[in-house]
């Protein structure tokens, strides 16, 4: 079994997205097998439970507000269950050398844009504030620049006339819930690696879907 950690701060419809669509994919053997919150009492907390998935809360505040000590007790914890793949699907905090140095290239993250456009905080406010056409999604490696390691799934939103954050994010979100649930499948099925002669850039097996 392909065995997938997810790391989470809020509201988790993307962990909800994977728990639905990756479990009951009978084309993979691939679970959550934990879920780490950085936030006491978010609704991701209650959906891992609701599913039968060990879920821990780690706060930075638990730790002194010293991100390196957070990011230790998230590798202990991750270390417990021996994850195959480690998804911040809605992490909203800083990770460290800590934890990324402990799961090389084994730890993803997804986020709202087409990047590099938009990184950090309210990519989808960015969007709007800039006037974009497009904008959408991306799944990528997680390296120590926020939102700066190499992409792997990326797929475009548009912005119509009259959007606002919750109309244009309601989209937004539909399509990270399919890629997120996709990029899952395919490393579970073995199909995404690090391009050898080109270390930015993911090589994806998708069969040209
Ligand atoms: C998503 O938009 C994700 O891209 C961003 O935080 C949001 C999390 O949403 N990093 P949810 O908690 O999965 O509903």
């Amino acid at each position: 079994m392909y065995r997938v950690a997810v790391m989470v701060s809020g509201t988790g419809s993307n962990l909800q997205a994977l728990i639905d669509n990756v479990h009951r994919n009978d084309k993979v053997d691939a679970q959550v097998v934990l879920v780490v919150c950085s936030k006491e009492d978010a609704p991701a907390i209650a959906r891992a439970r609701e599913a039968g998935i060990r879920a821990e809360v780690v706060t930075l505040d638990a730790h002194g507000g010293d991100r390196a000590r957070r990011d230790g007790e998230v590798v202990r914890l991750l270390r417990l269950v021996a994850p195959d793949l480690v998804v911040m699907a809605g992490w909203m905090s800083i990770v460290t050398p800590v934890l990324l140095d402990a799961f090389p290239d084994q730890v993803i993250n997804l986020h709202p844009s087409l990047l590099p456009a938009f990184p950090g905080l309210d990519a989808i406010g960015q969007a709007l504030d800039w006037g974009v056409r497009l904008t959408g999604v991306t799944v990528h490696i997680a390296e120590e620049a926020v939102d700066g390691g190499p992409p792997i799934l990326q797929e475009p939103v548009p912005v119509l006339h009259g959007d606002t954050r919750d109309s244009l994010g309601a989209r937004i979100h539909g399509v990270e819930h399919r890629l997120l649930s996709r990029c899952v499948t395919l490393y579970a099925q073995g199909r995404i690696h690090r391009d050898p002669a080109h270390p930015r850039r993911m090589i994806v097996d998708d069969g040209g879907s």
